[in-house]
């Protein structure tokens, strides 16, 4: 099979410091294709929202409210907005905000635009819903170390709120722990990021940018690889990768039981960052000026670096301004005001037909097939052919499986003695889903 072949000629490129994008080593200088990216940048016409947590304005009026409220906190004085401040973003303006006890905490309050679109929380990923993730704050002793039962029963003595509770969720008109946390979620996914002069751009203005601003977005797509990871409408892959900063933090490699996966943070977004200085996961960096010298001559060499980093960028000074003036055009020129978009519910890979398989592979960051039918007894088989290092993870009806570092060339085998549902993720790039539907035996196979 070609298969095998493919990712070593790939692997050759990147050595040479060519960056691939989206699935196309091209040889000689990167023709740019404005038509291309304008595609890959599109915004969205709605925001997601999960079906057990639909976004209604009565909810999200709560959820506003309680994002305000000191009274989810131990001692009545913190509230989700006093981190997650509207005029700045929804950040903080510092490179980590002092906790409770008086130290800065590990990580740096992160800006909370366009959560809805998430695939997991928190920079190392720990938590897999926006619900979840509200609980995290709330109980975090350095944070607001509140209780969430003490919260709900002092919510639920107070007569206008509990109104509000029964406006927001009249099939279960109750202050509870789930409604709290689901109405903070449901605020939060109104948080769109507002248009800016790069998405005139994208919408076919070309004089919306000027000549540097574009050199900058050419070098983002082409030589200086940042597409790899920025990507999409909002600039993230969602996944982890290492970028080599200093420091000891281990992010997503604690969370996964993973070496390969330690040093890796969540990409984080690049839309309104203008507001949101300073950067990273542990605010090292104060302006885009570091953050460009840091991935053009100051990253760390290590073994956890993430294959889509290239190894070593030649910008000249020039450059790096142009990169720098391009990033600029993803934020707003005034304080931004959250966009409002229509919500509708959406179901990840949902829409892709299932078919009858046993070998799945994963070149580009994509289980191919994406929706695969086993009968029980059959074993499936990942093959990675892909650049990178994986993580497979299977969760469904009596099995939870986890693949230890799955590097480029190894492949794993699962056996399914039970009919059901199951999905398979990558624990480093979650944005891989693979469907598997186990099927019982027919009658006449399971009757010999
Ligand atoms: C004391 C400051 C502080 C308070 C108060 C606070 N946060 Fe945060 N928030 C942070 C920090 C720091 C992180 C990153 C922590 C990490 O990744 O380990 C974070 C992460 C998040 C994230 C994840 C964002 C992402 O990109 O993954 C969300 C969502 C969030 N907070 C919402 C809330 C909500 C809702 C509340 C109130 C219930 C709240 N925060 C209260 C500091 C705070
Ligand atoms: C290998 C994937 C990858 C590549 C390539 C990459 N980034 Fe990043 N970027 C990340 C990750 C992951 C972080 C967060 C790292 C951390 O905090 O540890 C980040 C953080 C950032 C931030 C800070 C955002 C914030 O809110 O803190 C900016 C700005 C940024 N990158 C711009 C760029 C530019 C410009 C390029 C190209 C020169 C680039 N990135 C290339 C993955 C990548």
């Amino acid at each position: 099979m070609e298969r095998a072949k493919t990712p070593r000629l790939v692997q050759a490129a990147a050595g040479l410091g060519l960056v691939t994008v989206l699935g196309g080593a091209k040889a000689g200088p990167d023709p740019f294709d404005a038509a291309h990216w304008r595609q890959v940048f599109a915004r969205p016409d709605h925001a997601p929202m999960p079906d057990g947590n639909p976004t209604t304005p009565d909810k999200v009026a709560l959820g506003a409210k309680l994002f305000d409220d000191p009274r989810l906190s131990g001692d009545g004085t913190v509230a989700c907005s006093t981190c997650h401040q509207a005029e700045l973003s929804f950040t903080d303006g510092v490179p980590r905000h002092g906790g409770l006890d008086g130290q800065p905490l590990d990580r740096r309050t992160p800006p909370l635009w366009n959560m809805a679109w998430g695939l997991s929380w928190f920079w190392d990923g720990r938590a897999a819903s926006l619900e979840d993730q509200a609980a995290g704050p709330i109980e975090n002793k350095r944070e607001m170390a509140g209780d969430l039962a003490g919260a709900v029963r002092t919510l639920a003595a107070d007569t206008e709120t509990v109104r509000s509770f029964a406006r927001a969720f009249p099939e279960d008109p109750a202050v509870t722990r789930s409604n709290l946390l689901k109405a903070l979620a449901a605020f939060e996914r109104t948080l769109v990021s507002p248009e800016t002069r790069f998405d005139r751009w994208v919408k076919g203005d070309d004089e919306a940018i000027d000549s540097d601003e574009k050199a900058g977005l050419r070098l983002f797509v082409g030589k200086a690889g940042c597409v790899s990871c920025h990507t999409g409408w909002r600039f993230t892959d969602e996944a982890f990768h290492d970028v080599g900063l200093p420091g000891q933090d281990q992010g997503r490699g604690v969370v996964l039981g993973l070496k390969a996966a330690d040093n890796a943070f969540k990409t984080p977004s690049l839309r309104e960052r203008v507001w949101t200085a300073p950067y990273m996961h542990d605010g090292s960096l104060a302006t885009f000026e570091d953050v460009v010298d840091h991935y053009a001559e100051r990253v760390v060499e290590r073994p956890t670096l993430s294959a889509d980093l290239p190894r070593r960028i030649a910008l000249s000074p020039k450059e790096r301004a142009q990169l720098v003036a391009f990033l600029n055009t993803l934020s707003s020129e005034d304080p931004p005001r959250p966009a409002s978009l229509p919500a509708r519910t959406m179901v990840l890979g949902a829409d892709v037909p299932a078919i009858a398989a046993t070998t799945v592979g994963q070149k580009d960051r994509r289980f191919t097939p994406g929706a695969i039918l086993l009968k029980v007894g059959q074993a499936l088989k990942i093959v990675n052919d892909d650049t990178r290092t994986h993580n497979v993870r299977i969760d469904g009806p009596g099995l939870s499986v986890s693949s230890d570092a799955q590097n480029p060339g190894d492949a794993i085998t699962i056996g399914f003695d039970q009919p059901g549902q199951f999905q398979a993720i990558c624990g480093i790039h979650p944005d891989m889903r693979l469907a598997v539907t186990v099927e019982p035996m027919t009658k006449a196979a399971a009757q010999p």
